[in-house]
């Protein structure tokens, strides 16, 4: 103990990377738990960006553990790359363990996925494309191949070959790329070049927990594209919710004490799916050009919108949150009004009006947002430390969210910066928040 999760509260990219990043500095262990490199986790720090898809956000730190835990589903190509490009750049990656019984992401994989989009047709879910649905879909049918068989050339050919036998069909189109032998040659490789990593990750978090250390979860994706709890079917194929830390990391649910949500302080999507909060107007580019909002894994514009508070009520209750870390609190600067949802009217029945989110799909769908409008400032947040220094409107933001969602802001992001963050009087309600925030004071 103690161990708090990290979690996306709305649809990904809120800026669980730098709240991690940030964090890990106290940390012993930092552990992935679910997705794959689906996510796309940015920290800049001392001049220079990092995007990392598999690897832990606590990497740059080289006494902590970066785990990447049984929950989450691996391509060891991208894996392997990503290795290589940390060692280029001088950053040691000895301390990072692999989950012996993590899924693989299969060659086969990708070509599913891309063909389960183009059947889609005119109504795709926009996946990022990287095998995420089809290796996790195999890892249920219990036709995956994990870390492990990866280092037996005659259970990983065997495994293979039965992962490939109901999928015939659908891959005829593509039989010239499906080579058993040379994908089990392939997968061999990488066992090979990964195999100083392989390990029983679950005991490791047990060793760290049990000595009291803190233990980081990092989650990927958010709240809103859980495949039981999100936009279903426009979601990712895992539980990004704090719930499945447990299970994808191989600890037990007591071993939670803290559960940050990270939100921006507004709302953007990426790929297609409701967004009742969605903007089509001027307002919505000027938050996508200063927020950046372009994806860091495919490149694609991000959906825009202004701050939802019925879905961050949702991903609170969902999450038992603990914390909020509202990221990106400086792109509303030089807004005159700021608006924020605090409602949802239902477009087939103008009369019906909900504060809660709809658990059903019809209604989700064409929900549209009923705002309050709250005070801007023009300040540039950038240099801003502490509370004092924001102006009054952000301060007032501050407490109005936090007053709707019923959950402590503790962390405040003003620009990407590793140290461009403002701790909250409420931080001291956090043993890691009190960790990171007395060592920076
Ligand atoms: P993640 O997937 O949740 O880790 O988020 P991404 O890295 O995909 O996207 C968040 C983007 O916002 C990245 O480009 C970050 O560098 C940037 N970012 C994070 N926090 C802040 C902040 O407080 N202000 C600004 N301006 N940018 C931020
Ligand atoms: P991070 O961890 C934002 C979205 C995709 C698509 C849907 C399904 O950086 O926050 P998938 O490839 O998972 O089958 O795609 O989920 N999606 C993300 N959106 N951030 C992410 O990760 C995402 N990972 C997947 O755009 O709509
Ligand atoms: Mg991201």
């Amino acid at each position: 103990m103690p161990g708090t999760v990290i979690v996306g509260a709305q649809w990904g990219d809120e800026g669980k990377g730098k709240v991690i990043d940030l964090l890990a500095e106290r940390a012993d262990a930092v552990i992935r738990f679910q997705g794959g490199n689906n996510a796309g986790h940015t920290i800049v720090h001392g001049g220079q960006t990092w995007k990392f898809h598999l690897i832990p956000s606590g990497i740059l730190y080289p006494g902590t553990t970066c785990v990447i835990g049984n929950g989450v589903v691996v391509d060891p190509g991208v894996l392997c790359g990503e290795i290589e490009d940390l060692r280029a750049r001088g950053v040691d990656v000895g301390n990072l363990k692999l989950s012996a019984n993590a899924h693989l992401i299969m060659p086969y994989h990708l070509l599913l996925d891309q063909e389960g989009e183009q059947k889609l047709g005119k109504n795709p879910i926009g996946t990022t494309r990287r095998g995420i649905g089809p290796a996790y879909a195999d890892k249920a049918a219990r036709l995956g191949i994990r870390v492990q068989d990866m280092l037996d050339e005659r259970i990983l050919k065997k495994k293979i070959a039965a992962a490939l036998e109901p999928k015939r069909q659908l891959l005829r189109p593509y039989a010239r790329e499906i080579d058993l032998q040379a994908i089990t040659e392939q997968y061999l490789t990488y066992g090979h070049r990964l195999e100083q990593h392989i390990a029983d990750t679950a005991a490791i978090a047990w060793r760290a927990l049990d000595e009291g250390k803190h233990v980081l979860f990092e989650g990927a994706q958010g709240a809103l594209l859980d495949i039981d709890h999100g936009t279903y079917p426009f979601v990712t194929s895992s539980n990004p919710v704090a719930g499945a830390a447990a299970v994808g990391a191989g600890v037990g649910p007591k071993d939670i004490d803290e559960v940050w949500g990270v939100s921006k302080a507004y709302t953007t999507r990426v790929g297609a799916g409701p967004f009742p909060t969605e903007l089509h107007d001027d307002a919505g580019e000027e938050i996508r050009q200063r927020g950046h909002e372009f994806g860091t894994t495919t490149g694609r514009a991000r959906r825009t919108g202004w701050l939802d508070l019925v879905a961050l009520r949702y991903a609170a209750r969902l999450n038992s949150l603990t914390a909020i870390s509202l990221t990106k609190l400086d792109v509303l600067s030089g807004f005159d009004r700021i608006k924020v949802c605090t409602r949802y009217r239902g477009a087939l029945d103008e009369d019906f009006v909900t504060d809660t989110f709809p658990y059903h799909q019809s209604v989700l769908h064409h929900a549209t947002g009923e705002y309050e409008e709250l005070q801007g400032w023009t300040e540039d947040l950038g240099e801003c430390r502490s509370e004092s220094d924001l102006p009054q409107a952000a301060r007032d933001y501050l407490a109005y969210v936090e007053e709707a969602v019923g959950v402590p802001i503790v962390m405040v992001g003003v620009g990407p910066g590793r140290e461009q963050i403002v701790w909250t009087e409420r931080a001291s309600g956090s043993a890691i928040a009190g960790a990171v925030a007395g060592a920076a004071t």
